[in-house]
């Protein structure tokens, strides 16, 4: 089979290099173009970038000429990991152009018509693209980093109970900061309790993902969010504390773990390669789970739960830990891609 020609935008960034990381050897896409600002345009990607993932760079990839993020790029699939500043604006005029533009940016999470999609969650969601009008091309996003740990967390037990309020505390790395985030002076040995605009996300993003499509556009889920959002000094892994109130009350903790465990979406039914066979682990470890030992499970992919437990104030309480570059960014999206494919929806863009 031959592999699908993908162009990564805002490729030198800390997003971007997963994306190179993680697209390394995939079966189905092949990273051909890379583009970023005009400071690194122009320049071979090894000279560009500062790479700071764990994995050698690949000499092929180094090689490759950084274009601008422009329309006139050869690969119709692009996936996005641009700052957000300029994503709006460049991401529209891809999708004008036909360009098939998955992002990570939070610019169009809220347009009625783009999908914010976490694929074992709402998968469902894609077809409001068939509402899509930005010419022959489109957009589909991905959820804040945080919100995809708390989604994925509450998904089987919203399903099982109905989620009526969710408080949820994060503790998030720097590299969800991008490169080079806080000053070191920031965040060693410290605690920043204010991370810009990450509340709202956190408040209002699960809405829309867990919300229903009537065929027309998505009717928000009715569930009361409260979010304090911190940044901590962790390399990689954001950590949550949530609690909840149902709506239908669970019989005890295990009906809830077993929920937890027995999850799995659409990219599990169809065996998708970036699919981790767990997309929720639960971990029965009183002191679990932590982002430098559990944030790697599934290959990133895989959302961490612990310490699910009665809840004086609300229900249940429990602990959340989840990749915040993996599964809260360029794995998610590589996973969006790949649904999308196998279910039959890229093919139009890549003509
Ligand atoms: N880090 C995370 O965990 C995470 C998680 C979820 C979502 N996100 C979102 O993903 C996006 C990327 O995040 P990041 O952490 O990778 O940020 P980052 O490290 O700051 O990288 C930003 C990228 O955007 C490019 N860029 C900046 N200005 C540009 C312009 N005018 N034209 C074209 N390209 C431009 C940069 O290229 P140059 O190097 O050439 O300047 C760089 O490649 C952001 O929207 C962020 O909010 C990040």
């Amino acid at each position: 089979m031959e592999k699908i020609k993908v162009g990564i935008l805002g490729a030198t960034g800390s997003v971007g290099q997963k994306f190179i990381e993680l697209l390394s050897g995939h079966p189905w896409f092949e990273i051909y173009e890379l583009a970023a600002s005009a400071k690194s345009a122009g320049k071979k990607y090894g000279d560009a970038v500062n790479w700071i993932m764990n994995s050698p760079l690949d000499e092929k990839i180094k090689n490759i000429t950084v274009k601008v993020c422009e329309p006139g790029l050869e690969s119709r699939l692009l996936f996005s990991a641009l700052d957000s500043k300029v994503a709006g604006e460049l991401e529209t005029y891809f999708a004008q152009e036909g360009y098939c533009v998955i992002s990570n940016a939070r610019n169009h999470r809220f347009d009625p018509d783009v999908p914010l999609i976490i694929p074992e969650v709402n998968s469902e969601h894609l077809e409001l693209l068939e509402k899509q009008n930005f010419g022959g091309g489109c957009i589909v996003t991905n959820p804040n980093c945080s919100t995809i740990g708390a989604v994925t967390a509450i998904k089987p037990m919203d399903d099982l109970f109905g989620v009526e309020e969710l408080n949820v505390v994060t503790m998030q790395a720097v590299s969800g900061g991008g490169y080079p985030g806080v000053p070191s002076l920031d965040i060693v040995g410290n605690i920043l309790p204010f991370i810009p605009g990450e509340e709202e996300k956190m408040e209002t993003e699960p809405l829309k993902i867990l919300g229903d499509f009537n065929g027309e556009k998505i009717i928000d889920a009715k569930i009361k969010i409260s979010a304090q959002c911190n940044r901590v000094p962790v390399i990689d892994g954001h950590t949550e504390t949530a609690q909840v109130k149902f709506k239908k009350k669970p019989r005890g903790v295990n009906e809830l773990i077993d929920a937890i465990n027995n999850f799995r979406g659409e990219p599990q039914k169809l065996n998708l390669p970036g699919a981790p066979e767990r997309p929720l682990i639960y971990l029965d470890q009183p002191n679990a789970p932590q982002p430098r030992i559990h944030s790697g499970y599934g290959n990133g992919m895989s959302v961490v739960v612990g310490r699910l437990r009665e809840c004086g104030l609300f229900d249940y309480k429990f602990v959340v830990l989840s990749h915040n570059t993996v599964r809260g960014a360029a794995g998610n999206t590589i996973l969006i891609a790949e649904l999308m494919k196998e279910k039959g929806i890229l093919a139009k863009y890549l003509k």
